[in-house]
């Protein structure tokens, strides 16, 4: 049994939940994630290690709710048992010194983009943060941000707070800016972590300049063991599977048109839930 120990509801949409999971958070790192089973009749749902506190013996779970599986988590308290967690999964991000890193997130992939910014940040690197969400009240980690990025740019859809726009509006300016400039160069590496469309937008536009960029996936998962075939995207035209081969892919080489389809599968029976 896993306890949480602690919950914050970080708006409406998002709730922070830490757990007791010594051994997870003892072997955790950047970009990896866990599957949680919330009750013995639960389905399986993969979830970013948003943080961890080794000392403690705590992961913390920065979710949205948005079906059946995130309402039923989002319904525990402090002190509630999560039936079972597996993890850490995947593949780490992989950190090291690089120079300029632009960590880019939408939405409920602040939580996600947060601990792989750190990451960056630790092995010295200069990190510029591009969030955003879609009103003032949806953003979400942005002191945690602040604490990381050497310079952080803010967007909301609706013009709420700090910049009206989206992320990818904020990249095309600071490459424009590079471009006209004699003395500044362009990051050694993008990671991006949101919607399909914002990853999708954002290897488009970097594609023309070559800059490095990863995207983290998150295609359905079921065993999230490389057993199912579940989760498989097609990268650089092979099939791979996103449980045990990602979750993070080189951006420029997705085919994010087959990962949205693939999405949508199981839209019909998820709503009957
Ligand atoms: C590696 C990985 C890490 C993830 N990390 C986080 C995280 O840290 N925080 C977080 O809030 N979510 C994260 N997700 C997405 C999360 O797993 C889904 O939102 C969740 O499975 C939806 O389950 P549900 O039963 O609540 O909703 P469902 O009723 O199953 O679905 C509700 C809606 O969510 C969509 N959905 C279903 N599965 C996924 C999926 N895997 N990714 C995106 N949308 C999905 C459905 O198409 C539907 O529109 C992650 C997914 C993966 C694969
Ligand atoms: S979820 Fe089954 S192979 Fe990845």
């Amino acid at each position: 049994m896993f306890k949480i120990i602690e919950k914050e509801e970080l708006n409406k949409d998002i709730t922070l939940i830490k757990i007791e999971a010594p051994l997870i958070a003892k072997s955790a790192k950047a970009g990896q994630f866990v599957v949680v089973i919330v009750d013995e009749n639960g389905e399986r749902l993969p979830l970013t290690l948003a943080d961890w506190d080794i000392n403690r013996g705590l992961i913390t779970l920065i979710f949205q709710k948005t079906g059946f599986s995130t309402n039923k988590l989002g319904r525990l308290n402090t002190g509630d048992n999560l039936a079972h967690i597996l993890g850490p999964l995947g593949h780490p991000t992989e950190i090291k010194k690089m120079g300029e890193v632009y960590c880019m997130a939408g939405g409920v992939g602040i939580a996600e983009v947060y601990p792989v910014a750190r990451a960056f940040k630790e092995a010295g690197n200069r990190i510029i943060g591009i969030i955003g969400s879609r009103n003032k009240h949806l953003l979400i980690l942005e002191k945690e941000m602040r604490g990381v990025c050497d310079e952080l740019f803010i967007t909301t859809d609706d013009g709420s707070y700090e910049r009206k726009g989206l992320v990818l509006d904020v990249l095309k300016d600071l490459f424009e800016v590079i471009e006209k400039s004699t003395h500044t160069q362009y990051p050694a590496l993008v990671y991006c972590i949101g919607p399909i469309v914002m990853m999708k937008a954002v290897a488009d536009f970097t594609k023309g300049y070559q800059v490095k960029t990863i995207a983290s996936l998150n295609p359905i998962m079921v065993d999230a063991t490389g057993m199912c075939g579940a989760c498989r995207c097609k990268v650089g035209g092979k099939t791979v599977f996103g449980c045990v081969d990602g979750p993070d892919f080189d951006a420029h080489e997705i085919d994010f048109d087959e990962l949205t389809q693939r999405l949508k599968t199981f839209k019909e029976q998820e709503g009957k839930l």
